[in-house]
């Protein structure tokens, strides 16, 4: 191979779009091509490297117009959009991003539990409406001390929100396929025992086919009505629809969520609820984070085509 020819598929940092033309002689930008489909037909076969994001990933459709690819660099720890399946049978090679977010998306599991049991954004609501000054009332939150964080998930991300918590004097609890042996924590088997045990049910799992709405309407019954619900994973995970019955009937006492089954769009009925805090799945997104992430996705792409390979592959 001569030069390598690289495709980004979507926006992303301009640190890595600069270091990517700095070091590849051609680099196509994918969103910026007047028409994709005619892009990919007439160019799709010069493609040796792709670069991509957690959330644009690489379906199959894409990865079939590209022949040639050896190789993916996502920016994101979670892969569930890029077709790993296809891209193994075809020897391309995925990398992603693990680790350099874990602190990052941990803060944010933690502000969403403080947020939905002390009820931060709810205050900044009842301020800004005027709802203070008119001498409306403001429920009560409650204190994250001595209740149970249940963690779905707890790999290295899990066991950052379980040090953060434990600093709230949280006890943990945690699901997974397997125990670990290694781990103090109380260990389920059984997600609905989990449910049960917790006051705080944390999602931490990767999304795709394997966790589609492993968060259900028994789960939901299971936290009960003084149980709060965290996802900072993948909206997949939880029945969105259950969810929102759960909510607006009270059968949790509410959520916090930084992801949904249809991002951007969030159902409407959440929108109006003071039992749920939304964010915009922000998990990773500070520059801190965000840089960091770009240059472990430019070291994965540089270093497969160096020679020296990707230094975090997907391993599945
Ligand atoms: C972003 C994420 O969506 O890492 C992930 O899996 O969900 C996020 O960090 C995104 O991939 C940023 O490019």
């Amino acid at each position: 191979m001569t030069s390598p020819t690289i495709l980004v598929n979507g926006p992303v940092p301009a640190w890595l779009l600069d270091q990517l033309e700095k070091h590849f002689l051609h680099v196509y930008r994918l969103w910026q091509q007047p028409d994709r489909y005619e892009f990919l037909r007439e160019c799709g076969e010069q493609i040796h490297g792709l670069v991509t994001t957690g959330g644009l990933g690489a379906d199959r459709g894409l990865l079939e117009s590209l022949p040639n690819l050896k190789v993916i660099s996502s920016m994101g720890v979670g892969y569930d959009a890029v077709d790993v399946a296809y891209a193994r049978q075809s020897g391309i090679i995925v990398a992603n991003t693990p680790d350099v977010l874990n602190d990052t998306v941990a803060d944010l599991a933690i502000a969403l539990i403080l947020d939905v049991m002390r009820g931060l954004t709810a205050s900044d609501r009842y301020i800004r409406t005027g709802d203070w000054q008119a001498g409306k009332t403001l429920a009560l939150g409650h204190d994250p001390k001595n209740k149970v964080c249940g963690i779905v998930g707890l790999g290295r991300i899990g066991k950052a929100i379980a040090n953060r918590a434990k600093a709230f004097n949280m006890d943990i609890a945690y699901y997974g396929r397997h125990e670990q042996p290694e781990v103090d924590y109380p260990y389920y088997n059984d997600l609905i025992s989990l449910a049960n045990a917790v006051d705080c049910l944390v999602i931490v799992v990767p999304g795709g086919e394997k966790t589609k709405h492993m968060i259900n309407t028994d789960v939901l019954n299971a936290l009960g009505a003084n149980g709060y619900l965290i996802n900072i994973a993948r909206g997949s995970v939880v029945d969105e629809q259950a969810l929102v019955q759960a909510l607006q009937h009270r059968v949790i006492a509410g959520a916090g969520l930084d992801v949904f089954e249809h991002e951007p769009n969030v159902p409407k009925e959440l929108l109006g609820l003071d039992n749920v805090v939304l964010t915009s799945h922000i998990g990773s997104a500070t520059q801190e984070t965000r840089h960091a992430m770009a240059e472990l996705t430019f070291e994965n792409i540089a270093g497969f085509f160096n020679g020296v390979g990707v230094k975090t592959p997907v391993n599945e």
